[in-house]
């Protein structure tokens, strides 16, 4: 099976984890209905590959235009459309299989990069909608049966620091490095004075302290009966406290200082990434974080496990062009009021995982499977 078909076959499964009745709910106020991502991801192909590439007709102009973008509303100002507003499933599974069977014949035509931006922005599309289905209550979501993986864990115990030397961050990427989003390019060099950075990500453990002393609990977290839980992809379960914390920029920040410290740069992360593995929790593996405790030298954990939220303010490397066919990928977010993350998380795609991707999100966006650490200059 080629990338895109893998790829299809994963969303296919993942829009089948909401029950029927569901589909029209939106779990997130911020977001489209979920209905809009069974549609979006065939229309996006289409308009991608069929219109923009290749320039065949139109068979369903309405759907391509209705289908075509998701949304980032500004704090404020949520979307205001009814479940009626959105065609039936059964026609937009009609659009979708004639999509497929058109993408399929005309595949093999176009550039190699387009195929890429189809694989990757589904693959994208899998983590958001993940991400959108943690917030659907539990009994309108279908858990699927997985086998339970291993991974390391440990104790707790203080976050040791450790030190980085003064030196340049790569950051980005060349074309000879291969497949990149308008944002990876092109490459670009900082020097970094030399700072410490936590082993581990923060934990809930961690973090508990600071809600004892007064700060919200987190959003992924309820208190039952005087207990703190954390809200898992399929059940509520006790907080547990090895884990990472999921939080927002903001509340990333506000611990930081609390501790006396701050969140690193983008371009420190690129300086600290490279001397450590990945964590083994990421390409779909599980639903929900495992320990940030590991055994090992160095740096644990810095891709894989929950994102990491930087202090850099999401803006293009100097000399960067958008995409001519998908021009709004980053550009409209070059507006100073989204922050970079890296790494990634439980669900992100084995391919995204490269050091040049960027992720970015609102600073008080709570949804996304967003960690931290520490860092001290
Ligand atoms: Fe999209």
């Amino acid at each position: 099976m080629d990338a895109l078909a893998r790829a299809r076959a994963h969303t296919d499964e993942l829009f089948r984890l909401v029950r029927a009745e569901a589909l029209y709910e939106r779990p997130i106020p911020e977001r489209h209905r979920m209905i809009f991502y069974i549609g979006h991801l065939e229309a996006f192909d289409w308009n991608l590959i069929g219109r923009y590439a290749l320039d065949r007709p139109a068979f369903h102009a309405s759907f391509d235009h209705l289908f075509a973008f998701g949304i980032d509303p500004p704090p404020g100002q949520l979307p205001q459309d009814k479940p009626s507003d959105w065609p039936r499933l059964e026609e937009v599974e009609t659009y979708n299989r004639k999509v497929r069977e058109e993408i399929d014949w005309l595949i093999g035509t176009v550039p190699e990069q387009l195929r890429q931006v189809a694989v990757e922005h589904r693959l994208m599309h899998a983590e958001t909608f993940a991400y959108i289905l943690h917030q659907l209550d539990y009994d309108k979501k279908i858990e699927p049966r997985m086998k339970s993986e291993v991974f390391p864990g440990g104790s707790n115990g203080p976050a040791e620091m450790v030190p980085v030397p003064a030196g340049a961050a790569r950051m980005g990427r060349t074309p000879e490095e291969g497949f990149g989003w308008d944002n990876e390019f092109p490459s670009t060099s900082m020097e970094v004075p030399e700072f410490t950075i936590g082993r581990r990500k923060v934990t809930n453990g961690e973090y508990l302290e600071f809600v004892r002393q007064g700060a919200d609990a987190p959003f992924f977290w309820v208190e039952r009966g005087g207990k703190w839980f954390y809200k898992g992809m399929w059940r509520e379960v006790p907080l547990p406290l090895e884990c990472p914390v999921y939080v927002t920029h903001d509340e990333a920040d506000a611990y930081a200082r609390w501790r006396g410290m701050r969140l690193p740069t983008e371009a420190e992360w690129h300086r600290a990434a490279g001397q450590t593995p990945a964590s083994e929790n990421v390409d779909f593996r599980g639903w929900d974080p495992v320990s940030a405790y590991e055994e090992g030298p160095g740096i644990r954990q810095l891709t894989g496990n929950g994102w990491e939220w930087t202090s850099t303010v999401f803006a293009p490397f100097p000399g960067f062009k958008p995409f001519p066919f998908y021009r709004n990928y980053s550009e409209p977010f070059f507006d100073g009021g989204h922050y970079v993350l890296k790494g990634g998380s439980p669900r992100t795609a084995a391919c995204l995982l490269r050091g040049s991707f960027r992720n970015w999100f609102r600073p008080a966006y709570p949804y996304i499977y967003a960690t931290f650490r520490l860092v001290q200059s």
